[in-house]
């Protein structure tokens, strides 16, 4: 057998494993597994997303706001400073890493480590409107996406979505959303900082949004991604940041029909979206 026999190819480059798509030989069975027994601290700050939701947005957030409230070890850049629990490429031993430490993560609750669930460590979810989420992904993905039979890495958004909502009693959370914080970034980064326990001056709450609006952020060389290697991502993540790009893209008939998943799907749950 090999090191992850329990994984289930999907395509060239995906596998499959609990209800969730990894990229090929990025990742073991083990390591997800292993995941069951990961020490949390208390001190420990989890973000946590469907991917393309404002992830690196919100991570640019987060490190600011723990910059500036001092005591943040350093490190080459956001990717390194807030490593994907699930990204096993790269990783370190992080049960050596300082406090406080930063994490993100794409994962669905079962997954993750259970001791989240004593409410002590932080997560932070950010939630996108599934049609500019849909689209961010689609150019994200680009030439990997086969449109036939269209299976990206993580889970579904719709079970994502439920999954970490239903289960918020359990844990220590702050739901944001990727329309709230192009609504009002500000305030945004306050409820952060509150979450957080960061004590903040206002002077140095403007600087955190300074820091992470799109054009800052997009010439941040620790902060834009676009250290990432060629070979394994050409595209952007800072594309276009706005809120509607879906209008440019779907026919009347998609857009309906997302509407009509949505009410089937997660109607009862009553979460409001920002569509314009
Ligand atoms: P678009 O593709 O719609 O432009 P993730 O970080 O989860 O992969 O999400 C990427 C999306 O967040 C992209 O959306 C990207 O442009 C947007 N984004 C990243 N930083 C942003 C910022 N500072 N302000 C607004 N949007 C941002």
């Amino acid at each position: 057998a090999t090191e992850s026999a329990d994984m289930e190819q999907i395509t060239d480059y995906l596998c499959r494993y609990k209800n969730y798509n990894f990229p090929s030989g990025k990742v073991t069975a083990e390591y997800i597994d292993s995941l069951q027994s990961f020490e949390i601290r208390d001190s420990d700050i989890f973000l946590v997303t469907y991917p393309k939701s404002g992830t690196i947005w919100t991570q640019q957030i987060i490190i600011s706001i723990c910059e500036l409230g001092g005591g943040l070890n350093e490190y080459p850049n956001n990717f390194d400073q807030m490593p994907w629990l699930e990204y096993t490429e790269g990783r370190e031993d992080y049960s050596f890493r300082p406090s406080p430490r930063l994490f993100s993560s794409h994962l669905t609750p079962a997954l993750m480590p259970p001791g989240l669930k004593d409410k002590k460590t932080k997560i932070i979810y950010v939630m996108r409107n599934p049609k500019d989420n849909i689209v961010s992904y689609y150019h994200f993905s680009g030439d990997l996406t086969d449109l036939e039979t269209p299976k990206i890495p993580g889970s579904c958004w719709f079970d994502h979505i439920r999954e970490w909502h239903s289960k918020k009693d359990q844990y220590n959370i702050l739901f944001l959303t990727y329309e709230d914080m192009i609504l009002d970034l500000k305030t945004a980064v306050t409820k952060i900082c509150r979450f957080l326990g960061k004590n903040l001056s206002e002077e140095a709450i403007e600087q955190v949004v300074k820091k992470s609006t799109f054009k800052t952020m997009k010439k941040d060389s620790k902060a834009n991604y676009e250290f990432l290697p060629e070979e394994r991502f050409s595209g952007k993540f800072l594309r276009k940041g706005n809120i509607g790009d879906w209008k440019n893209i779907f026919t009347v008939a998609q857009s309906e029909r997302i509407d009509k998943v949505l009410q089937e799907k997660l109607g009862d749950l009553s979460l409001k979206f920002i569509w314009e």
